[in-house]
């Protein structure tokens, strides 16, 4: 799918404008403040997603805003044609064609996939990156991801409570594991795609990369129910002693590896940024093969931390891909963008000619 326009009414510090976006690649320059990332929200909201990771909903209408809610609409096009509208405030109401819609639908209507500074830090960074790179990629693929996932979390913050007053856990095991088993078995099969995508995207490996799915705390059984029940048992005495639930997808990990070593030890930082740039085309790999339709890439701020040949390895990628994307930048990075180049300043965006 591809973003044909938006316009934005009282959304953060954009001026009321309707932009004819390219629909291949668009790269948003302008200084610290200007509003590149607010641009990049409005299509993570039309798209499906909540506001950027530490934003909020409620604080997205201006804030001399009068109505308190601020309005996105988008035409999208590609696979089928819809337009979508957001109503931003306290909570965002969508709506495809003038009717009301769920965000699980237009995610997997509009599929889109989100990256900043942060997931170049997949390979050499903390499990929660990796995790949080995965449930992306399967709340895209699967419409019932995301609740499930919330589903999970709540009870296991009830697990976790339960542990700490050492009070009956068997109850809360019951509805975590069908949960686990679920999000565990989406974990695999998107970690499957996304390797037969890194093969499609070879070209960006620096080397020979492996990847492999790792459930959390598990004891290693084939059948998730049976691994989560024996894994679960087997680490009681370890959860009573530290009060903290170890076995189940919040422990997951995705494994990178190269020639059977870690990825850490065999790759130097920027090898293994391209590895992250490699998996993220993977993931958009996976999505057009799974969906069938050509995702969009919303890109915050990653060639900050790319070096130059990084960069060109990431432009050449993004060409050959033929995927609708929106780069944001602050400093003069990607000279030589081979699409759309857009200027943003307080709250103003100009194409430049
Ligand atoms: N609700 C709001 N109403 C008005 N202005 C807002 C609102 N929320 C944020 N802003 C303004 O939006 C601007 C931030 O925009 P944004 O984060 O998109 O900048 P940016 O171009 O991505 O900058 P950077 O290069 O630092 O990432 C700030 O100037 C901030 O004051
Ligand atoms: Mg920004």
């Amino acid at each position: 799918m591809r973003c044909s326009w938006f316009q934005t009414f009282e959304f953060r510090n954009l001026k009321p404008q309707r932009l004819e976006w390219a629909l291949g690649l668009n790269l948003l320059r302008g200084e610290n403040g200007a509003g590149k990332t607010n641009l990049l929200e409005v299509l993570r909201l039309l798209s499906g997603w909540g506001p950027f990771r530490g934003r909020s909903a409620s604080e997205a209408p201006r804030w001399e805003g009068t109505a308190g809610r601020a309005v996105l609409k988008g035409g999208f096009s590609g696979e089928e044609d819809l337009e979508i509208a957001a109503f931003v405030g306290r909570r965002v109401d969508l709506r495809r064609d003038g009717k009301p819609v769920g965000a699980a639908t237009v995610r997997n209507r509009v599929p889109a996939l989100s990256f900043t500074p942060e997931d170049l830090a997949l390979v050499e960074g903390a499990p929660a990156i990796r995790r949080r790179f995965l449930d992306g990629l399967c709340a895209l693929l699967l419409p019932l991801y995301a609740f499930r996932l919330l589903e999970y979390r709540k009870a296991l913050r009830q697990r976790a409570a339960a542990l700490k007053q050492n009070r009956g856990l068997g109850a809360t095991a019951k509805v975590l594991a069908p949960l686990a088993s679920w999000i565990w078995a989406s974990r695999a099969a998107a970690v499957d795609l996304l390797r037969m995508g890194l093969s499609e995207v070879s070209e960006l490996l620096p080397g020979p990369t492996e990847i492999a799915f790792s459930r959390g705390g598990s004891v290693g059984l084939e059948d998730g129910l049976e691994d989560y029940w024996t894994s679960l048992a087997r680490r009681a005495p370890l959860e009573g002693r530290i009060g903290l639930p170890v076995v189940g997808p919040h422990r997951d990990d995705l494994l990178v590896a190269s020639g059977g070593k870690a990825a850490l030890q065999v790759f130097s930082r920027g090898h293994r940024r391209r590895v992250a740039v490699a998996l993220m085309m993977a993931a958009g790999w996976a999505v057009e093969r799974k969906l069938r339709r050509a995702p969009l890439l919303l890109l915050d701020e990653v060639a900050a931390e790319l070096d130059d040949t990084g960069r060109s390895v990431l432009v050449e990628a993004l060409k050959a891909r033929g995927w609708q994307v929106f780069a944001a930048t602050a400093e003069s990075a990607f000279d030589g963008w081979p699409g759309a180049v857009w200027v943003v300043s307080e709250g103003s965006v100009q194409r430049n000619a």
